[in-house]
């Protein structure tokens, strides 16, 4: 499948430098790096647009990066990189091109597919988009019976829902205040019942989600919000069209889900569901935040693209992360990775991660199909500061585990908070400057004895140390530091993918459990026989069944 496959990752003599490396630092401590090399904290730093990366505390000296950076050579990471900027189809079991960065372009740029150029393709729906974003804000855009739209429903999931959700948290800031923005992806009634219980439909939109439009999860809840709307509104179906629109790559499902194509709004196959909220899939994102900031977000998710394209290997931010991964998951068996942003705005961020480097990085066979020998993604967790600090930091300070996590800070509050609130932001970066440090250094048991702790409670309140963290720190957070930031994850998950010779862009795991449940389904309802159901399932069906009295 892959025309020049390479040498197995664990028999490449640079995995092999690296293992002799890791056996060679043993025990070292961080403690001991920052005391032998002072001059660390300054130079394991990096400034990429407006983000400033510190990444001192990490077990790692001048000789680790070294070989890390031979590693990335060797496995081909910046040819990889290469040809995904070129719009070569190195998703390579769905043979297609992977091109997410051409959604961020500027209009002058040429990026081809199949020798067409896509550029203008995606300005196009930029601009169909800002149109449209533009008359539902300013109450242009009327619904059925006359009234301006004052909720928007976006439905979708996975990547259809977690990125403009995630982004639209971040950015509340910047949103149109007057109306109000929900998502809803769960195929569970609740989550659309919760969503729509209040509003009228006459002034509610709702964003059809889905680059396949064939999801059961959207297309079940777009049912049933369209029932929703034409009873609530008791009209036909010629309401639809000021209530409706879809965001997709197939017309011809969209057509057939009722909605007008007029009324959709296109992306391509070679944007990736987990790649996509800056494609069309970001609408709702643009009405919140309107045309103008929807730019500023993607001339951020650009500036970093150039960063990774161009940038030399050394100063070269996602790389660097991407590499640092690889580092603690395979030389320190490091099993997963914390993100934990210090920005109440940034409440999704990490869930929205999740899938970006789940999905994209939970594989187990290469490029060619061989099971790899080596692991690969890590389990991505974690939830804002300092919450999660009063529920399990205990774990990450004292804990048998090593879990490398990154802390996310922005110097500046966003503008429109009151003054005493304002003042809570030093508290709040305090705390962040404060973990990342007693994460690093800990304090020894004589430190705490010296404090007069008496010796049998020496062990508790000692903290080893010693874990990993990298800090990025911005002014603020603007939609141009959050494509920057977005843009950073994407392409250190690249990084990683590449390395590990994995594809990154196909998720073919989540396969499975769909077929399964579209066979269970009607074992629920109508208590049909599943062929082949193994025993537990089969029980827990008829337990089921029972409970509600089937
Ligand atoms: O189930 C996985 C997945 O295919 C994701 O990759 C994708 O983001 C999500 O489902 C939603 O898919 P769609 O946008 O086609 O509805």
């Amino acid at each position: 499948m892959n025309a020049e496959s390479r040498s197995r990752l664990d028999q490449m003599p640079e995995w092999t430098a690296l293992n002799k490396h890791r056996e060679q630092l043993g025990e070292v401590h961080l403690r001991e790096l920052f005391d032998r090399d002072p001059g660390r904290a300054g130079r394991y730093t990096l400034q990429v647009g407006d983000l400033f990366l510190d990444y001192s505390k990490h077990l790692v000296t001048d000789e680790t990066l070294r070989l890390l950076g031979e590693l990335a050579e060797a496995t081909g990471v910046a040819a990889l990189r290469d040809a995904m900027f070129r719009g070569e189809k190195i998703n390579v079991t769905e043979g297609r091109a992977v091109l997410h960065t051409a959604l961020r372009a500027p209009g002058s740029a040429v990026v081809e597919v199949d020798r067409e150029n896509v550029v203008p393709a995606v300005h196009a729906v930029l601009t169909k988009m800002a149109t449209f974003a533009e008359r539902v804000r300013s109450g242009d855009w009327k619904g059925h019976t006359g009234k301006r739209i004052k909720t928007v429903v976006n439905i979708g999931i996975g990547g259809s829902d977690l990125g403009p959700a995630m982004a639209y948290e971040a950015l509340r800031a910047y949103t149109h205040r007057d109306m109000q923005f929900r998502f809803v992806s769960n195929v569970d009634g609740a989550d659309l019942h919760e969503a729509v219980r209040d509003l009228d439909p006459a002034e509610t939109l709702f964003i059809i989600a889905s680059k396949t439009f064939t999801t059961i999860e959207t297309i079940t809840n777009a049912t049933s919000a369209r029932d929703w709307l034409l009873t609530g509104l008791r009209a036909g179906e010629e309401a639809v069209a000021k209530h409706f629109v879809a965001l997709s790559t197939n017309a011809e499902k969209v057509a057939e889900f009722g909605i007008d194509t007029t009324n959709m709004f296109e992306f391509w196959d070679w944007v990736g569901g987990r790649y996509s909220y800056d494609s069309a899939i970001g609408l709702s994102l643009m009405i919140a935040i309107g045309p103008e900031h929807f730019r500023e977000m993607l001339a951020g998710f650009h500036l970093v693209d150039e960063h990774f394209r161009t940038a030399p290997p050394q100063e070269n931010a996602p790389l660097l992360l991407g590499l640092l991964g690889i580092w603690y998951g395979n030389f320190w068996d490091a099993q997963s990775h914390a993100v934990l942003p210090y920005s109440h705005y940034l409440s999704r961020f990490t869930a929205y991660l999740q899938q970006l480097d789940m999905e994209s990085n939970g594989k187990s066979v290469d490029r060619d199909g061989n099971p790899v020998g080596w692991e690969t993604g890590p389990v991505v967790w974690g939830t804002p500061g300092t919450n999660g600090q009063h529920a399990y930091y205990q774990l990450l300070h004292q804990g048998t585990k090593m879990i490398p996590a990154d802390f996310l800070g922005f110097a500046e509050p966003v503008a429109d908070l009151q003054p005493g609130l304002v003042a809570q932001h030093d508290l709040l970066m305090a705390n962040l400057f404060a973990q990342t440090q007693a994460l690093a250094f800990g304090k020894t048991p004589e430190e705490v004895r010296a404090e007069g702790v008496a010796e049998d409670l020496v062990p508790h309140k000692t903290f080893r140390g010693n874990h990993p963290t990298t800090t990025i720190l911005a002014t603020e957070l603007s939609p141009s530091v959050l494509g920057q930031l977005i843009a950073l994850y994407e392409h250190k998950v690249f990084v990683q993918g590449a390395v590990w010779n994995i594809d990154s862009f196909d998720q073919w795991g989540v396969e499975l459990g769909k077929v399964l449940a579209k066979r269970v389904e009607p074992a629920l309802t109508e208590g049909a026989e599943v062929p082949g159901l193994d025993a537990s399932t089969a029980g827990l069906v008829a337990k089921y069944r029972a409970l509600r009295g089937r």
